[in-house]
């Protein structure tokens, strides 16, 4: 057993009451899982509707599985959402982390749902946050909580293990996912990895809070910097006439290459906006991180330039306005997500000046309060130019129509939109 000050940290059955600060894509399936493995849970959500749809047993976000798990954990009594934290051997931290100003992070949120359970704190609790959060922030956390309650230095546990699973996949991987742990000393460390214990089988690794905060922002630079390589690709492949699906998969066939898909640009909550993490604190020192995040931005607006010389080159022939399917909003293929999503963004930029002659495409969503939908079908039978945006399912079911002009920025037929070679 360990011994921190006189408090014993290996023992399996010290969490009598857990408490989740935030109840969304992430805090809730995780509040779910611990109740589901006996530990009664206490959620905490400023927003009312959120407390009461959870309270009636149901949920507020599109999880596949959340659904049962919500509704047998609240309906045996382990879970309990409320608009006030209360006393609890273990506090998770799983609120926004999203931007201000110029592409700064914006921590308020962390620290005024810190504020919120720090009289409720008590000697032996453990204190975690989950969210994505810039290089600091639980030492920043730390430092709030023992200067508002000095009484707890040395008697609390805090750390930082940042949340790496997959929408659509979250109750698999909330379990299977492997976690990185990062206490603020390794006491914190060992004390949040016992908690992780109670419901993670991936391999749990200790480390620094530092660290750890880091390696989240890692993970999702690297994937950025990776998707900016294949986007700059495509952008010298267009001007050489080259077809970039086919010269990916050629230079992969070396065994020590894996270059990935390009695409309208890189969207979501987290690759869009993790990077700029690192990049608004260590600005000299991150130039690939930052630059990649630039290419990424460019091709969407590249995409939209596209677009609009397309549609000019079709009016000086034909004499008359092009109509223009433009294939997708969300930010990834097959979800309903359009948070930070680059085909919302291109969509938005070409219609700026004139809504008529555009067939904007969304099957994922019914309504959107912006663009007036089209069915996907429709819109690709009838229009003179049409746009990909992003590879959803069903477009790749599409027959390739060599009677329009096809801009395939997202790689639905993999194919260049006409023959570019004079020889050909
Ligand atoms: N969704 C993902 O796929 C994912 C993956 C990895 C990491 N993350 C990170 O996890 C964190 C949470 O993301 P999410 O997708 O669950 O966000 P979300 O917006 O779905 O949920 C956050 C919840 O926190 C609540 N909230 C805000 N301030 C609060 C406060 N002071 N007290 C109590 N509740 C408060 C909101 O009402 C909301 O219900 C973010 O930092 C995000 O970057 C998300």
């Amino acid at each position: 057993m360990v011994i921190y000050g006189d408090l014993p940290v290996n023992n399996k059955h010290w969490i009598m009451l857990f408490q989740c600060i935030g109840l969304g894509y992430i805090g809730l399936p995780t509040a779910a899982v611990v109740a589901s493995k006996g530990v009664r849970v206490h959620g905490v959500d400023v927003n009312d509707r959120v407390v009461d749809t959870i309270n009636q047993g149901e949920i507020h976000i599109v999880e596949p599985g959340l659904g049962e798990v919500v509704r047998q954990s609240v309906a045996s009594g382990m879970l309990l959402a409320s608009v006030e934290p209360k006393k609890a051997d273990v506090h998770l931290i799983v609120v926004p982390t999203p931007f201000k100003g110029v592409h700064e992070p914006d921590v308020s949120f962390v620290e005024a749902a810190t504020r919120k359970v720090l009289p409720f704190l008590k000697a032996g609790d453990t204190f975690i946050i989950e969210s994505t959060s810039p290089i600091g922030t639980t030492e920043q956390m730390a430092v709030l909580i023992f200067r508002e309650r000095p009484e707890l230095k040395g008697n609390l546990f805090i750390a930082y293990c940042p949340e790496r699973v997959l929408p659509g996949n979250v109750l698999h991987e909330l379990v299977h996912n492997d976690r990185v742990i990062g206490g603020i000393d390794e006491a914190s460390t060992l004390k949040a990895k016992e908690f992780y214990e109670l419901f993670v089988e991936g391999e749990l690794y200790g480390t620094n809070a530092r660290t750890a905060e880091m390696c989240k922002l890692t993970e999702n630079s690297s994937r950025d910097v990776q998707i900016a390589f294949a986007n700059e690709l495509s952008l010298i492949c267009d001007k050489a006439g080259i077809n970039v699906w086919e010269l990916i998969a050629l230079a992969n066939r070396h065994p020590r290459v894996n270059i990935l898909q390009p695409g309208a640009g890189v969207g979501g909550h987290c690759i869009a906006v993790d990077p700029w993490f690192i990049v608004s604190e260590y600005p000299r020192e991150s130039r690939l991180i930052g630059t990649a995040r630039e290419i990424n931005n460019y091709k969407a607006f590249w995409c939209a330039e596209k677009i609009h010389s397309s549609m000019l080159e079709f009016e000086l022939k034909h004499g008359r306005k092009p109509l223009v399917a433009l294939m997708g909003l969300a930010f990834k293929p097959n979800i309903d997500d359009l948070r930070e999503s680059p085909a919302k963004y291109i969509a938005q930029k070409v219609m700026q000046s004139e809504q008529n002659n555009f067939l904007v495409v969304e099957p994922n969503i019914d309504f959107h309060s912006v663009f007036k939908l089209t069915d996907y079908q429709e819109a690709y039978d009838r229009a003179d130019i049409v746009a990909f945006l992003v590879t959803h399912d069903e477009f790749k079911l599409l027959g390739y129509r060599d009677d329009a002009v096809v801009l395939d920025f997202a790689g639905v037929f993999k194919r260049l939109p006409e023959p570019r070679m004079s020889w050909v």
